[in-house]
């Protein structure tokens, strides 16, 4: 596992999002729905350091399994009962790849008719991208590598690392 992004960094850019969103959604209590697992760790940073209330719920997403190639079939798992209509909701996720969870996830939500929909990733591996998606708060670029750690996990394993790094193709879980 090699380091990319040391812990102070990804906490200087975490309370500069969260002061971007209390900006911006000022006066409203948005919505924010933490895409899990991998979210898990940057959304708690995330709402900590926000200055407005805000309501918090979780949609489970696989598609990646033990490998670290996307396997193109994204499931999601919703416990949330109420409904997003009329609401305004950002979508906490921990890193963008090909796209295609994301726009998974957009147009499962849109049938609830919120208000308004925007993303915030605190990774952008953009050189992946196969399908556009509207990125409206973005933490860091990463490189195209596997990313591990800050939540994001191998196989579940390096969740709990505090910094960010990633993994060779050949470094398998033993
Ligand atoms: P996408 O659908 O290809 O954009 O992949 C997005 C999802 O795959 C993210 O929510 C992550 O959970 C996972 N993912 C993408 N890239 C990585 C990575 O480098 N390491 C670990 N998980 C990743
Ligand atoms: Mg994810």
């Amino acid at each position: 596992m090699i380091k990319l992004i040391p812990e102070r960094e990804i906490k200087k850019r975490v309370q500069e999002l969260a002061e971007e969103i209390s900006r911006d959604y000022k006066d409203r209590e948005p919505v924010l729905i933490g895409v899990l697992k991998g979210s898990w760790v940057f959304f708690a940073d995330l709402v900590r350091k926000l200055k407005i209330p805000v309501i918090c719920h979780f949609i489970r997403l696989a598609s990646y399994g033990k490998k670290t190639v996307s396997s193109r079939k994204v499931r999601l798992q919703n416990d949330q009962k109420e409904s997003l209509r009329g609401k305004d909701v950002i979508i906490v996720e921990d890193i963008v790849d090909t796209g295609l969870s994301l726009k998974y996830l957009l147009s499962y939500l849109k049938k609830q008719k919120p208000k308004s929909i925007a993303i915030c990733v605190l990774l952008d591996k953009e050189a992946r991208r196969e399908v556009a998606i509207e990125l409206k708060y973005v933490g860091l670029k990463v490189p195209n590598k596997f990313i591990v750690g800050y939540g994001i996990d191998f196989a579940e394993r390096f969740r709990q690392l505090p910094y960010i790094g990633y993994i060779e193709e050949d470094e398998g879980v033993s």
